[in-house]
C-alpha cells in the first residue's frame, strides 16, 4: 500500500462525503471508454456525476437493475456484459475495505453481478466514506448469495464456523436478488485471511457468490473523510 494522498475539505456529512468521492472518481473515467458501474448510495453519486461526461464515454456496464435504470434515466447507454470484452475501470462502493484493498460487498444485494463486472475490469476503484475502512473484515454482516434449496445447509456450515447466517428479508419475506436467488447475512466472523475465506466458501454447494472481494480486490480506494478525499492504492 502506498501512503495516502489527502485533498483538503471542511467537515462534511456522510452524504456529502459520498458526493465528494463520487465526483472524485470521474478522474478515472477515460474518454471513449465503457465504464463498469457498481451499485449503492455512493455509486448513485458517481452516476449523477458521470452524467456530466456522458457525451465523452461510450457508455457503461452495470452491476444491477437499479443502477441500469439510473444510468439510462440520465441518458447513459448501458451495454450487456457479454457484449464487452474488457473494461478499463470498475467503480463501486464497499461495506468494508481493509488496508490491503480486500472488501466486503453486497449490502445492496448486487454482489454477484458486482463480482462479474469487477472480474472483467482492469482496475477496481472503490469509493467509500472512512467508516468503511477496517483492519479486519467481518464486522459488517457478510452477504452471501445462495440458491434457496441450499439455505439450511449453508446456515449449518456457517454455524460450524461459529457464525450465524440469517436470510435477508424484504417486506417480511426473503429478498429475491436480480438473479432470482436469496441473500444470507452472516455475523460472528473475523476474516483474517480474505483470500482463503473467499476460496473456501465459494466452493460450498449452493453458494452463488460470497461477498468477500479478495480475488477481485480494489487497486484504488477514494476514501472520504472529514479532512477530504484520501487516495489509497494497493
Ligand atoms: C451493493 C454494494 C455496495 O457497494 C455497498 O453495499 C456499499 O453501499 P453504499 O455505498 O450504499 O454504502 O456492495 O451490493
Amino acid at each position: 500500500m502506498t501512503h495516502p494522498q489527502t485533498t483538503s475539505a471542511a467537515t462534511l456529512s456522510q452524504d456529502e462525503l459520498k458526493t465528494l468521492v463520487g465526483q472524485a472518481a470521474l478522474q478515472y473515467v477515460l474518454p471513449g471508454e465503457i465504464i463498469g458501474v457498481g451499485t449503492g448510495s455512493t455509486v448513485n453519486k458517481f452516476i449523477d456525476a458521470l452524467a456530466s461526461m456522458k457525451g465523452q464515454i461510450q457508455g457503461a456496464v452495470s452491476s444491477s437493475v437499479v443502477s441500469t435504470e439510473r444510468l439510462q434515466a440520465l441518458g447513459i447507454t448501458v451495454f450487456d456484459c457479454n457484449d464487452v470484452l474488457e473494461l478499463a475501470v470498475y467503480i463501486d462502493g464497499a461495506d468494508e475495505i481493509n488496508p490491503q484493498g480486500h472488501m466486503v460487498k453486497g449490502g445492496g444485494a448486487a454482489l454477484t453481478r458486482e463480482k462479474i463486472v469487477a472480474a472483467q475490469s482492469r482496475q477496481f476503484v472503490c469509493i467509500a466514506d472512512e467508516s468503511k475502512l477496517v483492519q479486519t473484515l467481518g464486522k459488517f454482516p457478510l452477504p452471501v448469495e445462495v440458491i434457496p434449496m441450499a439455505v439450511h445447509r449453508i446456515q449449518r456450515q456457517f454455524a460450524a464456523m461459529g457464525a450465524q447466517a440469517v436470510v435477508r428479508l424484504k417486506n417480511g419475506v426473503p429478498l429475491v436478488t436480480d438473479n432470482g436467488q436469496q441473500i444470507l447475512d452472516v455475523t460472528g466472523l473475523q476474516i483474517a485471511d480474505p483470500l482463503a475465506f473467499e476460496a473456501q466458501v465459494s466452493q460450498w454447494p449452493g453458494v452463488v457468490t460470497v461477498g468477500v472481494f479478495a480475488f477481485q480486490k480494489a487497486q484504488v480506494c477514494l476514501l472520504g473523510s472529514a479532512t477530504g478525499v484520501r487516495t489509497m492504492t494497493f
